[in-house]
């Protein structure tokens, strides 16, 4: 299994009272596979998103992936696990603005290691893939939705994760972006990697293995 969710739990809590964002949530993902959770707004999507990719800790219950809890390993040793294993896509694209294509896709590699000739090569072929050769070299204020969304999730494969987690990923893009976005994903769990995306765009259904519908921090309906 490569991921576990087993009973997480998670309560923001602040002084104007505290909010149950999680509740015994329980979920499991093999590789190869593309789970779709539903639900809406402020039933605690992002907040499963961010537990699941090691950027918040859970009160209660854990997260293991390939049998590790993330969340047992140093800030630093964890932020490392992320950047290899793990794939983020968000609604608002999270492009650095002064940036071209190119060098977006090629930003992760900053983290992990020198960029090699390699680490070029593999950037240049995803955005051939995303069918951004026009657009390599404008910055995020010069391409559209589609094509930011497209950069973004060349980015978030550039490290080969294992998982993607995608948020919302179709919330910016009109239907025929949002299908391409979705179709993408579909291929990148065919061809053997994990995707969790959370969303209350029901266009998502088609593309998925599995939904799983989020009401009020709780998993109301598992499988289909
Ligand atoms: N940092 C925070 N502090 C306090 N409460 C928060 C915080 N982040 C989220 N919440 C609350 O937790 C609940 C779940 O929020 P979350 O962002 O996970 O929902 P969501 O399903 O992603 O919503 P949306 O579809 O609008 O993005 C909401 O009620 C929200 O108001
Ligand atoms: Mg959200």
């Amino acid at each position: 299994m490569l991921l576990h969710i087993d009973k997480v739990s998670k309560t923001y809590r602040r002084k104007s009272g505290d909010v149950c964002a999680l509740q015994d949530v329980s979920l499991d993902l093999d590789a190869g596979e593309f789970v779709a959770v539903r639900g809406p707004s402020g039933c605690g999507k992002s907040t499963l998103l961010m537990t699941t990719g090691g950027l918040l800790g859970p009160d209660s219950g854990q997260i293991l992936f390939n049998g590790k809890n993330p969340y047992e390993l140093s800030p630093h040793a964890r932020a490392e696990f992320r950047g290899r294993s793990i794939g983020f896509v968000f609604q608002q694209f999270h492009l650095v603005p002064y940036l071209d294509v190119l060098d977006n896709v090629l930003a992760p590699s900053l983290a992990v290691a020198s960029t090699s000739n390699g680490v070029r090569d593999r950037a240049h072929d995803l955005v051939k893939h995303f069918g951004l050769m026009k657009r390599s070299h404008h910055v995020p204020a010069e391409l559209s939705s589609g094509e930011r969304q497209r950069t973004a999730l060349a980015r978030a494969l550039l490290n080969e994760p294992q998982l993607l987690l995608a948020d919302e990923p179709t919330g910016n893009l009109d239907g025929k972006s949002a299908d391409t976005v979705l179709s993408h994903l579909q291929e990148f769990a065919e061809n053997g990697g994990a995707v969790l995306l959370v969303t209350h765009d029901e266009r998502a259904v088609p593309f998925a293995d599995r939904v799983i519908h989020l009401c009020e921090g709780r998993i109301e309906s598992n499988g289909s």
